[in-house]
């Protein structure tokens, strides 16, 4: 006989702005990336519990080197229900790229939560999702403001301040983004200890520096009500100086930046934790954006994604 599959999703983010602030209680805003998807899959088996995915693939008990964060969270889920790591499997599939500050991790999580709760048969209240994909984004990134698992929780956008209730950010804006990817792997962990590290060496500076982010973030939220992209671009230009001044830029993303202003992108930055990871690209309209995709995949980006930014989710890629 089939054995029944239990299967839950969780969906990508892209902050727009505010990245590394947030860490500091500035505001940040996020919008979900639904063509970048998890799913988790659980199906019955006799024995221990076994795990499929491109990142490892074998018995459970030996992923903590290679999955750690699923494998604490499934342990601490475990642990609550008074359950044996035994009888089942589960199976991960991702469109998200690991570590490219879209929040593939916080997707993960709130999957993998998802989909015990069913298996197990017990309800899942938004608060314990919450506090479950913060336990593994916080081992994860060090120190989470909260915003990925918010955002992919919630999957709408959001103007996000740590530790306040969540504000859901209407908007409908003329333009088009572009998401590109460096190819390379972000480090969020590393970038997040490096803006802490700055902040301690040079207090002064550090935190100018992140009330500045802040103030670009007030800013953004401001001209993106009044349908002004031009001027969001300019205050994204202004946003990556500032992550560079902060060290969690680097020459892909720098290089990927300039490419989209030298073809009139009206404004370009990274997006996530930096070290790598993605850039993303604002654009007066569809020709613009198509043409510096292309650009962009000419001179080094892996894989580009153009949404319409107008609050509906509509990626697509090349
Ligand atoms: C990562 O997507 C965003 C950071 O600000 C870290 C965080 O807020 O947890 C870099």
């Amino acid at each position: 006989m089939k054995k029944n599959i239990i299967k839950a999703s969780a969906i990508g983010k892209i902050i727009l702005m505010g990245e590394h602030a947030v860490v500091y209680g500035e505001p940040a805003i996020a919008i979900p990336f639904a063509s970048a998807k998890i799913r988790v899959f659980i199906q019955e088996i006799d024995g221990p519990i076994m795990i499929k995915s491109h990142l490892y693939k074998g018995p459970f008990d030996q992923a903590f080197e290679n999955l750690y964060p699923v494998f604490a969270l499934v342990n601490k889920i475990l642990k609550k229900f008074n359950k044996d790591p035994f009888g089942f499997s589960i199976e991960i599939k991702s469109t998200i790229p690991v570590e490219r500050g879209m929040g593939s991790s916080a997707a993960l999580a709130a999957a993998t939560v998802k989909v015990l709760y069913k298996y197990f048969k017990v309800d899942l209240t938004p608060n314990t999702l919450n506090h479950l994909v913060n336990f593994s984004e916080n081992i994860v990134h060090g120190n989470a403001s909260g915003i990925d698992s918010a955002i992919v929780i919630n999957e709408k956008p959001l103007y996000f301040i740590k530790n306040q209730p969540l504000k859901h950010f209407n908007y409908k804006l003329d333009g088009y983004l572009i998401v590109s990817d460096t190819g390379e792997k972000g480090n969020t962990k590393l970038a997040v200890s490096k803006v802490k590290e700055y902040i301690n060496q040079q207090p002064e500076t550090g935190i100018t520096l992140i009330k500045d982010l802040g103030k670009l973030t007030v800013k953004a939220k401001k001209v993106i009500l009044k349908n002004n992209p031009e001027k969001l671009g300019i205050l994204m230009n202004q946003a990556q100086i500032i992550l560079e001044k902060l060290g969690v830029s680097n020459n892909k993303i720098e290089k990927l930046v300039q490419v989209s202003l030298d073809h009139r992108a009206l404004g370009a930055k990274l997006t996530g934790g930096g070290l790598g990871g993605c850039v993303i690209t604002l654009c007066a309209n569809k020709a613009d954006a198509q043409k510096i995709s292309q650009k962009l995949l000419e001179n080094g980006a892996s894989k580009t994604w153009l949404m319409k930014l107008n609050n509906k989710e509509n990626f697509n890629e090349s």
